[in-house]
């Protein structure tokens, strides 16, 4: 095993949970990882944070927003050039860097294309706090509603968020961790007869004739819902300077994925550009996981 593991083990908030062990490979390398976590996590929990070089410049490239956004983690995965970050790892899986452009496999498609349409009252894009939101109040008027998440869990941000909430009790559950937040709505979601949850399901386009197309599981289906509500969320972003697409220089929410949800050290000293709210909770979450934060930069005088 020539990979020493770099995982957070003690945590004050979480713990490490049960998980099996998987053998894969890097680059023809034995490796071992977590079944069903991010491959990009099981490389950076094995210290490998350079996946390929980009190919215009070779300049190395990692991770940034670990949310399937940037494709900055793109590697070869058993010969097919995917985001990293949102495949989960399989056992036997031959994972290679990804040097310059990639060429594209021949697969074969399927031999009849029939895809499962249906209708529903309201289609939900996004399982994160606000499209939970809505599926509860669609849920508790009774509506025919799906509600859609590319992830294997309901919550979105929330799942990352370790710290308690801050605002009013009534409206945001302040006090509350954002994790177990995630929870009481799912819970609420659960109770719904209305509402329908699909997980692990893509969705590919909207179309014109206001059908939507989703890879799902067990195949392609199209939906025609009466409403769309597209709660997809927010985008990572970065200042653009010298170097910012360089491995190491992480968005706020890439760090909180790979160390509150996949326990991963994914550094040992920490410089947080930006003190209002994310960079003090992104200052916060690496003193958690023993990390050690060498200064945060604030424009502000506070
Ligand atoms: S798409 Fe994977 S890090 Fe951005």
């Amino acid at each position: 095993m020539p990979f020493q593991e770099k995982r957070i083990n003690r945590h004050p908030v979480l713990c490490q949970p049960d998980a099996e062990r998987v053998e894969f490979t890097f680059n023809r390398q034995p490796a071992i990882g977590v079944l069903g976590e991010a491959v990009s996590s099981a490389l950076f929990a094995l210290g490998i944070h350079i996946f390929g070089h980009h190919h215009t410049d070779e300049s190395p490239q990692g991770m940034f927003c670990a949310n399937g956004q940037c494709s900055q983690c793109a590697l070869l995965i058993d010969g097919i050039p995917l985001k990293s970050c949102i495949v989960p790892l399989e056992r036997g899986m031959d994972v290679r860097s990804l040097e310059g452009l990639p060429l594209l496999k021949d697969l074969p498609g399927p031999d009849v294309f029939a895809p499962v349409k249906l209708q529903t009252g309201v289609l939900i894009l996004g399982a994160g706090p606000s499209g939970m939101a809505a599926a509860i109040e669609l849920g508790k008027a009774g509506i025919d509603t799906i509600l859609v998440d590319d992830t294997a869990r309901l919550g979105g941000k929330l799942v990352l968020q370790t710290h308690k909430f801050f605002g009013s009790e009534a409206d945001c559950y302040a006090g509350t961790r954002g994790i177990h937040i995630a929870e009481l709505l799912a819970g609420e979601i659960s109770e719904m007869d209305s509402v329908d949850i699909w997980l692990n399901s893509i969705v590919l386009g909207v179309f014109s004739d206001g059908t939507v197309g989703i890879r799902c599981a067990d195949g392609y289906r199209i939906v025609k819902p009466e409403f769309l509500l597209v709660a997809t969320g927010a985008r990572e972003k970065s200042l653009p300077f010298p170097g910012c697409t360089l491995p190491g220089v992480y968005g706020a929410g890439a760090f909180q994925t790979m160390v509150n949800r996949d326990l991963v050290r994914c550094a040992e000293r920490i410089f947080v550009v930006g003190g209002v709210n994310v960079g003090l909770i992104g200052a916060y979450h690496p003193l958690h996981a023993g990390m050690t934060v060498v200064a945060l930069a604030e424009a502000l005088p506070d």
